[in-house]
C-alpha cells in the first residue's frame, strides 16, 4: 500500500504481511483477536515528523494516551523521543520503558496532589497546566519538596479545529487550557508562584486535524499574545503545539509532517522559542492493526448480511464512539483490496457485498461497520481492521467480561508477543470475594 496509508502492511500474492511476516501465521502462534504492530513503521513515522521540523529546536514527545504498550514506548525511547503523559500510570509507563525523565511533559485537567508529587519527585521536564488552582497547588507542593518546576500554561484559544466533536478541545466550551486573558494576568502576576519557573505555553486544538489551518489560527493568536507578554518583560522559551495532525483511515492523501512545518516553523521562528509537539496518532495509528476471526455469518430475513466477529467494541472502540471509520479487509481476500475506500461511498465490485461487522457484546453500538462493501468471506476467516495503532488497545476495556486481546510486534521477519493475551484470571484478578 502507498505511502499515505499503511505501508508497512501489504497484500502479497493474496495474504496481508506485516513487514515480512504472513499474518496468518503470527495468527496461527497468537490467536485472535490481536492487535499487530511494525516496529518499521513507527520508526518511519516518527523520523518523518523529526525530519520535517529539524530546523527548529524542536523536542517530539510522543503521546502515551494513543499507545501505552512498554515496548512500543521503548521503539520511541530508544529514537531518542519524549512523552506527554496525562496521568501517573502514563508516567509510569514511560519510565518503565526507559524514558528520558528530562523529556517528559505532563498535561491534563485533572492533575491529584498524588500526580503531581510523583511527577516532581522524578523530575520531569515540564508541567502544562490548566487552571489557575492547578498552577497554586504545584506551586504549594513544589514549595514543599523543594523543588521548582517548568511550567507551560495551556492556552485555550477558542478555535475549532473542525474535528469530531468529542474529540475538539480547544473551543473556549472545552473544559481545556485558559483563555488568552486571563493566561496574560497569571503571567503578570507570575512573580506570586515563587516555586515555579513559568516559562512556556502549550496548546492543544483536538484530535484527528485535517487541514494546518487550525495550527496556524492558533499561532497567529498566541505570536500577538506573546508579544505583549513580551513587552511586559516576560520571556517564553518554549512553544508546545500538541499532537492531533492526521492519518489517512481511508487511503486517501493527507497533509504530511513537511506541509505542516512549513506553516508552523515561521511562527516558532518569530517567537524565537524552543518548540514542543506531542504526535500520537500520526506515529503508531497506521502502524498498528487489530485482526479478528470471523464467529459467524448471518442473513436475516429481510436480507440484511451480519459479519459477526470474535472482536467487539471493548477491544476497539472508536467506531461505537465517534463512529469513526476503519477499513477492513480480509487477511487471505477474494478481491484486491480498493486503494482508498471512501466513508459512505461504498463501491461494488464482482464478488462484494454489502455487510455489517459486528462483534458479540450485547449493545447496537457494537459495530466495527455497517452497510460495508466487502468480498465475500466464511466463518473462520480472517479480517484487518486498518489504521488500529492509536487509541485501540489504550481505550480497550473487558467489557462483558472479555479479556483483552494480545498485542504483536513486528520487526522484520521476526514477531513477538508484547502483550498477552488477558485471561479469566485476569478478569478478577483483585477482586474479593
Ligand atoms: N496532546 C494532548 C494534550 C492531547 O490531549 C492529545 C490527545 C494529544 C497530544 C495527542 O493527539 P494525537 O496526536 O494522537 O491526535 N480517542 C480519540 C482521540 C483523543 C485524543 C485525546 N488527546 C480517538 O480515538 O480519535
Amino acid at each position: 500500500m502507498d505511502d499515505y496509508f499503511m505501508d508497512d502492511f501489504e497484500y502479497k500474492d493474496k495474504s496481508l504481511f506485516c513487514e515480512k511476516v504472513k499474518i496468518e501465521n503470527i495468527i496461527s502462534k497468537v490467536g485472535t483477536p490481536a492487535y499487530i504492530y511494525s516496529k518499521n513503521a513507527i520508526l518511519t513515522r516518527y523520523r518523518e515528523l523529526k525530519s520535517a521540523f529539524q530546523n527548529a529546536n524542536t523536542l517530539i514527545c510522543f503521546s502515551v494516551k494513543s499507545n501505552s504498550n512498554l515496548s512500543i514506548c521503548k521503539i520511541l525511547a530508544e529514537e531518542g523521543s519524549g512523552f506527554d503523559v496525562v496521568s501517573g500510570g502514563e508516567l509510569f509507563r514511560a519510565m518503565r520503558s526507559g524514558g528520558d525523565l528530562s523529556k517528559i511533559v505532563f498535561a491534563g485537567v485533572g492533575k491529584t496532589d498524588k500526580e503531581i508529587r510523583y511527577a516532581l519527585g522524578n523530575d520531569i521536564f515540564m508541567f502544562n497546566v490548566e487552571s489557575v488552582s492547578e498552577l497554586e497547588h504545584i506551586n504549594t507542593l513544589a514549595g514543599e519538596m523543594g523543588k521548582i518546576p517548568k511550567v507551560a500554561l495551556r492556552i485555550n484559544p477558542d478555535i475549532d479545529a473542525k474535528t469530531h466533536v468529542k474529540t475538539t478541545t480547544g473551543k473556549k466550551e472545552n473544559k481545556f487550557g485558559i483563555d488568552l486573558t486571563e493566561a496574560e494576568k497569571i503571567i503578570r502576576q507570575s512573580t506570586k508562584y515563587v516555586n515555579i519557573n513559568l516559562c512556556g505555553l502549550h496548546v492543544h486544538l483536538g484530535s484527528p486535524i485535517y487541514t494546518v489551518a487550525p495550527y496556524v489560527h492558533a499561532l497567529k493568536k498566541i505570536v500577538a499574545f506573546v508579544r505583549r507578554c513580551k513587552d511586559a518583560g516576560f520571556d517564553i522559551e518554549y512553544m508546545n503545539i500538541g499532537g492531533g495532525y492526521c492519518i489517512s483511515y481511508t487511503g486517501e492523501k493527507v497533509i504530511r509532517p513537511k506541509e505542516y512545518a512549513s506553516k508552523i516553523l515561521p511562527f516558532v521562528k518569530e517567537m524565537q522559542c524552543n518548540l514542543i509537539m506531542e504526535p500520537g496518532r500520526f506515529i503508531v495509528g497506521n502502524s498498528g492493526i487489530l485482526i479478528t476471526r470471523v464467529t459467524y455469518t448471518k442473513e436475516t430475513l429481510h436480507g440484511k448480511k451480519f459479519i459477526i466477529c470474535d472482536a467487539a467494541m471493548n477491544d476497539l472502540i472508536r467506531p461505537a464512539l465517534y463512529d469513526a471509520f476503519h477499513r477492513i479487509w480480509p487477511v487471505n481476500p477474494r478481491v484486491k483490496m480498493p486503494k482508498v475506500e471512501i466513508p459512505n461511498k461504498p463501491e461494488i465490485k464482482k464478488g462484494m457485498y454489502f455487510v455489517d461487522i459486528v462483534g458479540p457484546v450485547c449493545e447496537t453500538s457494537d459495530a466495527f461497520a455497517t452497510k460495508r462493501a466487502l468480498p465475500k468471506v466464511e466463518e473462520g476467516d480472517l479480517l484487518a481492521i486498518f489504521s488500529a495503532g492509536a487509541y485501540g488497545f489504550t481505550m480497550s476495556s473487558s467489557y462483558n467480561s472479555r479479556p483483552r486481546p494480545c498485542e504483536v510486534l513486528v520487526e522484520g521477519d521476526k514477531y513477538r508477543i508484547i502483550r498477552e493475551r488477558e485471561t479469566y484470571e485476569d478478569l478478577v484478578k483483585g477482586e474479593n470475594l
